[in-house]
Parts: structure tokens; C-alpha cells; sequence
């Protein structure tokens, strides 16, 4: 019951399925039962609560309990990367205890795979544990499929009920032919749906990631040559070559770089598994350095303007890697404040993720629910998340130094302030 598992099961109880949401951890577990996730999604609590409520939804410890009523079978559980390997002993683990569960059982449950995963792992590993263990024949008494996720975080309700497309790989024709009845009680028959082999649903998910951190770096670049050109502005720039359907707007907006649980994780997986096949991997690293990198342009663009570190107080507003979520994995304010933290005095504003920083950083750094305090006696502040309740901040004469970097450019009054926003240069 992470962020995927959550989400799908609310959707799919909203259908008016019955869902069992399994979780292992027993107080996340305690918290589900009673209405309330431990991360902070919109809409997420709501639907939980509501589907609770129509007992659609049920939240248990025990797979075991529901191996014999259940069809399907979605695994989501993390698939987390070290050094660019990622690391497969939750879905292993999962795949073995639901393949002993279905030696004895009479039930075949099509498994789903929805965890991101690098290609050839579900012929190569899922599938012979699942075949090996059960005793079963794919396509015979074993169904199994991958559906990769593409819903972004902040705004995952939206994209669960109205995905894009629809991914299903399968190797045999009755584990294709349920997934296609039971996605067709689920989706709108306009939505775009994929049926392919496991390798390539597998690829598709890495590819996606991997293309939407280019574009993300590719205008980052961008940014930091308009950083250099007077006069120049990133955003116009995205702008307008995003008006060629050939390039298309989005993730054309640069920033300090993007975070989050998949972008930088799928990348470097995806940098693995061409160095595993011997593949020259440097387009995709370049990638990755040029978000690597980031954290330090905005980190110049202080030095530029304050001089050194020494005696500074700097307000970091936003700690969430994007707007709309509390989560700061790969949060790039998390990775500025470890940059900056022996360097200046930090004090951190954000609407959500105060919480989860305070366990990162404890009393190193000061933590604000309120944005004017936040900002009392700062030398700077940077504006890192693009929350909406930045976009008109007016009042800054509570600051030391009225000097706002805005790495997102959302600021609307900026007459009474020296304003730098990052990506767009003056005369
Ligand atoms: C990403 C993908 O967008 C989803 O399609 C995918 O399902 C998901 O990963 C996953 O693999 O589970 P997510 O990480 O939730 O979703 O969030 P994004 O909206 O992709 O944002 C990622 C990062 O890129 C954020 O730090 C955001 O601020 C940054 N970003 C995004 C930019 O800097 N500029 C942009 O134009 C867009």
C-alpha cells in the first residue's frame, strides 16, 4: 500500500470492485484502517475514507486470507536502486510467498506486475520463480501480466482514472484475454490501450521516464545558457519550440532539476542495463549529470549575488521534490540544504514535508509552517517547489535582504525586491 498500491486499489474499489489492500508494515497498516494514508496526495484520503465506508475496500496484513476469492493479483511493491542496480527482494519475495500460496490453492488469479522493473525481469526472473514454485504452467493454471504505472505524484487521482494509455504485456492468449475484459470494465474505450510482450512493456516504462528527464535536462541546459546571454529568457524559449507538435509544451519548464522516486531511479537503472549489454550509456548519463549539476547553478547564482556563505540566514521555501506532495525523496531542496547546511544558516518553509525533513536534519536547520516567519531576518530566500501559495507572496520587508531566487519563476510581485529568477536574464 505505497503511493502506486494505494492509488490503484481507491480506483478500483471506486469501480465498484472489491479491493484488498495489503500492507506489512503494521502501523501503516493501523492508519489505513482508519482512513488515513501517511503520505499526503489530493483526493487520496478522500476516496480511502468513502471506500472504506461502502466496504469496497479492505486493508489487511494477510494475503493469505484472500488467495482463493480473488481474480487479480497487483504487485507494487518498490523496486528501489543502489549504484544504479536495482535491488529485487521485495518482488521476489512477494512473487515466492504467492507462488506457494498457489501450489495448494484451487484459485488462478492473474498476477499483475505494476512495479517498475528493468526489461527481461519478468521472463527472466518473475516468471520461472512463479512456474518453479506453484508447480504451474503459464497460460495453463498460471496467468500472469505487466502493466507499467504512469500517474505522476500530486496528481495521481487524476491520471489513475484517466491514464493516457494502457500498457498489458503478456506471453500467453488467456492471460491477455482477462486483462482485456477486466481493463474494459475499468477504462473509457477511448483511452489508448497497448498489448505487447513482457520486454517490451518493461522498456516502454524505462523509456518514458527516461525521455521525460531529457526534456527536463535539455531545457535545464538551456536555462543555464540563458543564465550567461543578457536578455535572454528559458521560458519563452520552451515556450515556443513547445508550440512545435514535433517537441510539444511540457516538461519544458526548467528548474533546479528534477527528484522524486522514478526519474532519477529509472535513469540510473536504465544506464545499467545498457552497461550490462555492453551498450555505450553517455547520452543517458549526460542526462543524469546535467541534473546532477543543477543544485549547484542555483547555488552559483547565490554566490553571483550574496558573495560567500559566512554569516548568511537563507529560507528554503518548497522541500517536496515537485508541488502538491509531501514526498522528498531525491527532493533537490533536500540535496541543496546538505550542500548548504555547515555553510549558512537554513531556515525551511514547505505546506507538506516539514515533517518528513525535520527526520532527515533534527535541530540543523530551522522549520517554519508559517512563510513570514520563515523569511524574518533572511539574507535570501529560494523559492525550490512551485507551490501555488508562493506564486503571490508581496510582503518581504520582513527580510534582512529582500534577494529572491525563483527557480521556478512563479512569482507574480516582484517590484520591491531584487528578484533573480533563474533561467532569464536582464538587459
Ligand atoms: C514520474 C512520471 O512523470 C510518471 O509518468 C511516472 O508514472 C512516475 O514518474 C513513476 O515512474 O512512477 P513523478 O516522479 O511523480 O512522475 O513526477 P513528475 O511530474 O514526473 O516530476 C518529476 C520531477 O521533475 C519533479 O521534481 C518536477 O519538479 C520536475 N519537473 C517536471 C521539472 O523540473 N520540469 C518539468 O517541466 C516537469
Amino acid at each position: 500500500m505505497g503511493f502506486v498500491g494505494l492509488t490503484l486499489a481507491v480506483f478500483f474499489a471506486s469501480k465498484n470492485n472489491v479491493v484488498y489492500g495489503i500492507e506489512k508494515d503494521p502501523k501503516r497498516l493501523n492508519s489505513l484502517k482508519n482512513g488515513s494514508p501517511d503520505f499526503f496526495e489530493p483526493k487520496l484520503k478522500n476516496l480511502v475514507l468513502k471506500n472504506l465506508e461502502s466496504e469496497n475496500l479492505m486493508f489487511s496484513k494477510n494475503i493469505e486470507d484472500f488467495i482463493e476469492i480473488v481474480n487479480y493479483i497487483f504487485i507494487t511493491v518498490g523496486t528501489p536502486t543502489k549504484n544504479g542496480k536495482i535491488d529485487l527482494k521485495f518482488i521476489k519475495k512477494i512473487i515466492t510467498d504467492i507462488a506457494k500460496l498457489l501450489c495448494t490453492s484451487k484459485n488462478c488469479p492473474v498476477i499483475v506486475i505494476k512495479s517498475t522493473i528493468a526489461p527481461k525481469t519478468t521472463n527472466e526472473i518473475i516468471l520461472p520463480i512463479l512456474e518453479k514454485i506453484s508447480g504451474r504452467k503459464i497460460g495453463k493454471d498460471l496467468f500472469l501480466s505487466t502493466n507499467p504505472e504512469f500517474l505522476r505524484e500530486g496528481t495521481a487521482i487524476d491520471d489513475q482514472f484517466n491514464p493516457h494509455v494502457l500498457v498489458i504485456g503478456t506471453c500467453d492468449d488467456r492471460s491477455k484475454q482477462k486483462m482485456k475484459n477486466f481493463f474494459k470494465s475499468l477504462y473509457s474505450q477511448t483511452i489508448p490501450r497497448f498489448f505487447t510482450n513482457f520486454a517490451t512493456s518493461e522498456l516502454i516504462k524505462y523509456s518514458n521516464n527516461a525521455f521525460l528527464a531529457t526534456k527536463i535536462s535539455f531545457i535545464n541546459s538551456i536555462a543555464n545558457l540563458c543564465q550567461k546571454i543578457p536578455g535572454s529568457s528559458v521560458d519563452d524559449v520552451a515556450k515556443i519550440i513547445g508550440l512545435d507538435p514535433r517537441i510539444g509544451p511540457l516538461f519544458l519548464k526548467a528548474g533546479p532539476g528534477y527528484g522524486g522516486s522514478c526519474l532519477p531511479k529509472d535513469l540510473s537503472s536504465l544506464i545499467t542495463v545498457f552497461d550490462n549489454h555492453g551498450l555505450d550509456s553517455k547520452f543517458f548519463k549526460s542526462i543524469e549529470n546535467v541534473n546532477t549539476h543543477q543544485v549547484d547553478e542555483i547555488i552559483n547564482i547565490f554566490k553571483d549575488n550574496l558573495g560567500n556563505f559566512t554569516k548568511k540566514t537563507i529560507t528554503i521555501l518548497g522541500l517536496s521534490f515537485k508541488e502538491n506532495s509531501d514526498d522528498i525523496r531525491e527532493s533537490r531542496s533536500i540535496i541543496l540544504i546538505k550542500k548548504l547546511k555547515n555553510k549558512c544558516q537554513i531556515k525551511v518553509h514547505d505546506p507538506m514535508a516539514i515533517e518528513k525533513t525535520r527526520k532527515l536534519f533534527g535541530d540543523k536547520i530551522e522549520y517554519f509552517s508559517d512563510v513570514t516567519e520563515s523569511l524574518k531576518n533572511s539574507d535570501c530566500a529560494i523559492i525550490m517547489t512551485p507551490w501555488n501559495q508562493y506564486v503571490n507572496l508581496k510582503d518581504f520587508t520582513m527580510m534582512k535582504n529582500p534577494i529572491i531566487i525563483d527557480t521556478r519563476r512563479i512569482l507574480k510581485n516582484t517590484k520591491k525586491i531584487k528578484y533573480i529568477p533563474y533561467g532569464k536574464s536582464k538587459n
